[in-house]
């Protein structure tokens, strides 16, 4: 699984420029699929059909990653940028980016060895990608690109780092378990959406067509196990987490329990998760339509929206086996 977890978070795919991740999710879902499509949005819908007369399920992992927008090239040929998605300044100075034709670059910051600079914080506006171009004719990416992260994938045995674990990680999770699962009385709509970064908007539009019994997102979760960290009740390697409450959501209370029931006849270890601040796919999915049943299955995450996220692997194993549990069982909330 590991190999599969490096070539998911090394692929490129910001928010809206999804479809080079698209299309090695693609690939690996489409031998175990009944179906593949992708609609206007960009989500790519892989249907597992079930056997029996069980419910249609939408489980989403947002596959796009956060980035940066070319806004502006100037004379010499440095790129100004906008972000798409929550990206800290101070992740930024240094860091390496690539756009979708392999242009690389990296970030620098005009306050750089500057004596203001070793005192204050970056503001977005101070910074700008450098592509090694020699004037602005001679850049080859032009305003509107978009550029992602560059980071290799490091496996440290337990623990995992990467640049996109948000929310590769998940997307990982899912095609382990449909790729492992046999049988299940329910039509399972495996949704790799779009857009995430930007506000949970391909899951709008992918849950208004499936129309689910009930929906799950697959995200990463922050944590509270880190030096000085605000107090949080989940850590890394506690097992995945079941998520409660986020700020945009209420999860379903059957959801909950069915998650909850599933982790202790797995006999694995969960953790019970209030996230104060952020959100998922599964707010969209909740709110479409007349409404939907929804949770979320959570895998910790430390430095998430950094150029290093970081998981540990036997969460990420034991989200595989409580996703597969979860979805070939027969559902009653
Ligand atoms: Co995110
Ligand atoms: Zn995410």
């Amino acid at each position: 699984m590991k190999e599969r977890i490096r070539q998911l978070v090394e692929a490129y795919g910001p928010s809206g420029h999804e479809a080079q991740i698209r299309a090695l999710i693609e690939e690996q879902v489409a031998p175990h699929a009944d179906k593949v499509r992708t609609d206007a949005m960009g989500n790519l819908i892989a249907l597992k059909r079930g056997s029996g007369d069980g419910k249609p399920v939408m489980i989403a992992a947002h596959m796009d990653e956060i980035g940066l927008v070319v806004t502006y090239i100037d004379e010499k040929g440095f790129l100004r940028f906008s972000p798409t998605g929550g990206v800290s300044p101070v992740t930024l100075v240094g860091s390496r980016v690539r756009f979708a034709n392999g242009t690389t670059g990296v970030i620098g910051w005009e306050k750089w060895f500057r004596p203001e600079g070793n005192t204050s914080r970056p503001e977005l506006s101070e910074l700008y990608i450098d592509v090694g171009a020699t004037g602005r004719d001679d850049t080859p990416v032009g305003v509107g690109d978009a550029a992602g992260f560059v980071r290799p994938f490091e496996d440290l045995g337990q623990r995992l780092i990467a640049k996109s674990m948000d929310n590769r990680i998940s997307c990982a999770v899912a095609i382990q378990a449909l790729s492992e699962m046999g049988e299940t009385p329910n039509d399972l709509y495996f949704c790799f959406t779009a857009q995430e970064e930007v506000g949970t908007r391909g899951a709008i539009t992918a849950s208004y067509g499936i129309e689910p019994a009930l929906g799950l997102a697959v995200d990463v979760t922050l944590v509270g196990d880190t030096p000085k960290a605000r107090p949080m009740a989940v850590s890394l390697g506690e097992g995945p987490a079941i998520k409660i409450m986020d700020s945009g959501m209420l999860a379903h209370p059957g959801v909950v329990r069915w998650m909850i029931e599933a982790a202790e006849s797995l006999e694995i270890r969960y953790q019970r998760e209030v996230l104060q601040g952020g959100s998922t796919d599964a707010r969209s999915i909740q709110l479409s339509r007349a409404g939907v049943p929804a949770g979320c299955l959570s895998i910790p995450c430390r430095y998430v929206h950094t150029p290093s996220e970081m998981v540990d692997y036997g969460d990420v194993q034991n989200a595989v086996k409580l996703l597969v549990t979860l979805l070939t069982g027969e559902i009653n909330l």
